[in-house]
């Protein structure tokens, strides 16, 4: 972990976004428009509410979707918390220094407007997501 890391939202795996998000708007939270990242295999869409953390929902895609995994041992579960920072490429070499295991080196993601995002996981906190603030250019 890093003193610069800025919260950015907390990730559940679920089997039905439709299900799962119907619970949250009844509390009064909004939920965007759904993106397909065709890179991890998933749906995903977030819940916003005032004063209160963001939740992104991660529904797989279909049988290839790692997510897969997470939901058959734990159930609809939170999974991952996903901090922001100005540098992903730069943190990528730090985490790993810290003993962090990268799941894949950061790439584009659809949900976030093509910014650049990478997983780690260590065992003492599970997955951690970096979000790179910046948009790719190009
Ligand atoms: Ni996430």
């Amino acid at each position: 972990m890093l003193k610069h890391f800025r919260f950015h939202h907390i990730g559940y795996a679920t089997d039905s976004i439709a299900a799962f998000s119907a619970e949250y708007i009844r509390g009064e939270y909004k939920m965007n428009e759904e993106f397909i990242d065709n890179i991890q295999r998933v749906k995903i869409c977030f819940l916003h509410k005032k004063d209160n953390p963001t939740i992104e929902l991660v529904e797989p895609l279909d049988e290839k979707s790692s997510i897969n995994k997470i939901i058959k041992k734990n159930g609809v579960c939170p999974y991952h918390i996903c901090y922001e920072t100005d540098d992903i490429n730069a943190d990528f070499d730090l985490m790993c220094q810290l003993g962090y295991t990268p799941l894949f080196r950061p790439v584009k993601a659809a949900a976030f407007e093509n910014r650049l995002i990478c997983y780690f996981y260590k065992k003492e906190i599970g997955f951690v997501e970096l979000l790179n603030s910046k948009m790719e250019v190009k």
